[in-house]
């Protein structure tokens, strides 16, 4: 090794070795005469003391050196002098007497400091990314992310969980995003598809016998990017066999309780709680509730049922919902922060936001007129709003109703600082909808994705085409308020798949070229089976506590999908576009 300790550990009990360490000049100091240097490397910060009297030449070496110098230093461990011990740092009590510098590399003027906090473009810190995982808080994050990777790991091999890897160049699996298409050079006209997720490769696991199947696995997709959306991003994929839904859900309980006892020294419960999928939207208002803190919706649609306003009346007949909230202390706000929350609720498709203030005399609001002697105290005891609240509510068909609804329950509780920061809220979703009408399409698509199964009491509703009533056998882990991963017990037999691509009008020939050969696989004996993704990113995120997933992916793409490091996507040149049989067509 080119060093004996390393910048963060050396104390009083070192006093007097010889030692070396190396590292970045991370400042320097001139005092008069007496250079100090702060030495940091991934484990903390070390001072160095270059003093004149001691070696002239050396202390002139030491003037040389710029930030972010690479240098190695050999010296004496020393006590600090009284007075200028720093409690804060491992090595505060310490000073090394240096009697050699060698620099190991020099550094041009960074881009940013490299320090813990920095208000520095996110732009920036992607395009000089090597600097900004140099800084401590981003080596702990890395650091993190590979003891979870660890503890999975180690965890899923205990309970006979075998890692096996699938292909990345492979043909599209239907995740609900765009593919990225790869073309190939052999095969000229033929692409492959990066996969979205190793979906059908892990069922034909299953169908191969492998019984517990897990990958810490890079998927991969075409999508509008968010703050927990990346183009790839990385899935611990699971699947097993001769497996019911509590078996999944136990397993993984008991890991996520694990990894969360692993990163955090807390513990969690388990069983996590388990909520119906129309529970969550009528309580919360989305199929990944945030239940820290403790505001509820109310389905309001009986109450409402006895007024004349017309809005109301319409949305009712046409077989929609009105759902309510009572904000905390909100009847005092003024007209344009009413319409302000009311542009916001837009936003989620709300047509408007109707109010009711609550003053100790009673409900007050322009609709009052509208309801007969008697309802609006309803209002009131459905809510459980109180004097100076305000109640809110959206009419419209019973998803928009719900959603615009959960939206404005979570601005308020941000807003109000109503959510426990320090609370860990683990929940599984069970019982989604199997199917979801997709307006702009036309068309019946799958809420998960058409390898999922249904609940055996809905069949009848599926063969009478009740296609919205039909249950799935699907579930989601949500952790406080974010989805972080989602699985079914899947279908396992040819005619049940079939009827499902049937409905999702899936044509035969297409389905065959499609998933033919999932289709061919299940001719052979395929076991029940089910499985579970996790979105490893998403997590890692909240365990940090970022606001944004790029945080913890050590090289991320920006929003608009550009890697500013490496200034990826980038033109390729005619010669690789013609050896692969494309050429560029203008834009549409
Ligand atoms: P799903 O599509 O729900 O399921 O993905 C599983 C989990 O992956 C995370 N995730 C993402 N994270 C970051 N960026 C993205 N673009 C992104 N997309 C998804 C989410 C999500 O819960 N094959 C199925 C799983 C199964 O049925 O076993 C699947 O991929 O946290
Ligand atoms: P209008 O009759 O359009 O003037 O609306 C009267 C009130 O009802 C306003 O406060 C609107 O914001 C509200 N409103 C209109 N449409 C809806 C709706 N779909 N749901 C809830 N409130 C609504």
């Amino acid at each position: 090794m080119l060093r004996t300790h390393n910048c963060g550990e050396l104390t009083a009990d070192d006093i007097s070795k010889q030692v070396i360490l190396c590292g970045w000049v991370s400042a320097r100091r001139d005092h008069g005469e007496i250079i100090f240097l702060d030495i940091r490397d991934k484990h903390g910060i070390t001072q160095i003391v270059c003093d004149p009297e001691r070696n002239r030449e050396i202390h002139s070496q030491a003037h040389e050196l710029r930030s972010e110098f690479c240098v190695r230093i050999s010296g004496t461990v020393s006590r600090r002098p009284e007075g200028t011990v720093n409690p804060k740092i491992v090595t505060g009590e310490v000073e090394i007497e240096v009697d050699g510098i060698e620099v190991l590399s020099e550094s041009e003027t960074p881009p940013f400091e490299i320090k813990d906090r920095i208000s520095v473009n996110e732009e920036t810190r992607l395009k000089y990314r090597y600097l900004d995982l140099r800084r401590s808080p981003m080596q702990k994050k890395l650091e993190m992310k590979s003891r979870i990777y660890r503890y999975i790991s180690d965890f899923l091999d205990r309970e006979g969980f075998v890692n096996i890897e699938t292909p990345m160049l492979t043909k599209s699996t239907p995740e609900g995003a765009r593919d990225y298409l790869v073309p190939s050079r052999v095969q000229r006209g033929g692409f492959y598809a990066l996969p979205q997720s190793p979906q059908i490769f892990k069922q034909l696991l299953m169908v191969a016998g492998v019984e517990k199947y897990f990958q810490i696995v890079r998927c991969f997709r075409d999508e509008d990017l968010r703050a927990d959306r990346q183009p790839e991003f990385t899935q611990l994929d699971m699947e097993m066999s001769f497996v019911e839904q509590d078996d999944i859900l136990d397993v993984c309980e008991r890991l996520f309780a694990g990894v969360f006892a692993e990163v955090t020294g807390k513990q969690v419960k388990a069983p996590f709680p388990r909520y119906g999928y129309e529970e969550v939207m009528d309580k919360y208002g989305s199929d990944k509730p945030d239940t820290r803190f403790d505001l509820f919706l109310s389905d309001v649609s009986d109450i409402a049922a006895d007024s004349d306003f017309k809005v109301f009346k319409s949305v009712l007949d046409s077989g929609g919902k009105i759902m309510a909230l009572a904000a905390p202390g909100y009847a005092s706000i003024s007209r344009k922060e009413i319409d302000d929350l009311t542009a916001f609720a837009g936003e989620y498709g709300a047509k408007g936001l109707a109010f009711f203030k609550v003053e100790e005399g009673g409900l007050v609001s322009p609709i009052t007129k509208f309801f007969p002697e008697g309802t609006l105290e309803k209002f009131v005891l459905e809510t459980g709003a109180s004097p100076g609240d305000m109640i809110f509510m959206v009419a419209d068909e019973s998803t928009v109703a719900r959603e615009a609804m959960g939206a404005l329950r979570l601005k308020i509780g941000r807003d109000k600082d109503m959510i426990d920061k320090d609370r860990f809220d683990f929940l599984w979703v069970v019982d989604f909808p199997l199917f979801r009408f997709n307006r702009e399409e036309g068309k019946w698509v799958s809420e998960h994705h058409p390898f999922t199964n249904f609940r055996k009491e809905d069949l009848e509703k599926l063969e009478n085409g009740e296609l919205d009533r039909v249950r799935s056998t699907s579930y989601d882990l949500v952790l406080n308020g974010s989805e972080i991963g989602s699985g079914s017990i899947r279908i396992h037999r040819k005619d049940m798949q079939q009827k499902i691509f049937d409905v999702l009008g899936l044509s035969r020939e297409e389905s065959e070229k499609k998933f033919g050969f999932l289709l061919e696989a299940f001719k052979y004996g395929p076991p029940p089976h089910g499985g579970v993704a996790f979105g490893m990113d998403r997590i890692v995120t909240l365990f940090t506590g970022d606001s944004s997933i790029r945080e913890v992916i050590p090289f991320p793409k920006t929003q608009k999908g550009v890697c500013p490091l490496t200034e990826a996507p980038s033109e390729v040149s005619d010669v690789q576009l013609r050896e692969l049989g494309l050429r560029l067509r203008k834009a549409d």
